[in-house]
């Protein structure tokens, strides 16, 4: 098979990045080739764990094995951050039908407000149950989420927030 030449954008909070995340930038670079990944604020979310300088710097490292990426932080539509970058079209990862319908009408709104159009991947079946919130909230007690997340972000969590003395193991 060529190699791909498309240059795809991938927008998300990435409060953290974990591994879900990292799933879908490999896919992408697979199918598609160079992913711009635009780290954002998203407006009906809580204020972050992380700033976005943070969250950039986290993703850089934990997405230095794939190539051909390229991560910028962006302040704004994520159809603007589509059309800064040069991208083709956007890409956005499926976790569950939930995901699809918040996907779908935003990639409606987005095509009709720019004509830029967005392309969903599935996330792989062992990591459709994981998400940035509920890491945020079990690592904040000190519990063990280094398997969700990508090394840098889990060293970074460990930092912030000690192993708690008393926490279980994980059940097997
Ligand atoms: O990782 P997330 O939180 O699901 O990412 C959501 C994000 C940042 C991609 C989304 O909130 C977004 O596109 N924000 C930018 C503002 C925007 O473009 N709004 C119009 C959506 S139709």
């Amino acid at each position: 098979m060529s190699r791909p030449t498309c240059r795809v954008l991938y927008p998300g909070s990435f409060d953290p990045m974990h591994l879900g995340h990292v799933d879908v930038v490999e896919q992408a670079a697979e199918l598609f080739g160079t992913v711009v990944i635009a780290a954002m604020h998203n407006p009906s979310k809580p204020s972050g764990m992380f700033t976005v300088d943070q969250r950039v710097a986290m993703i850089t490292e934990s997405i230095a094995h794939v190539p051909g990426v390229e991560v910028h932080p962006f302040d704004g539509l994520a159809v603007d951050a589509a059309i800064e970058f040069g991208a083709d079209f956007m890409v956005k990862g499926l976790r569950n039908g939930g995901d699809f319908e918040i996907e779908q009408q935003m990639a409606h709104t987005n095509h009709s407000v720019s004509g830029v159009r967005t392309v969903y991947v599935p996330c792989r079946p062992e990591q459709v149950f994981v998400s940035s919130r509920f890491i945020r909230e079990i690592a904040q007690y000190g519990r063990e989420v280094s398997h969700l997340v990508p090394k840098p972000v889990a060293a970074e969590l460990a930092r912030l927030f000690p192993p708690t003395e008393a926490a279980p193991e994980i059940r097997s």
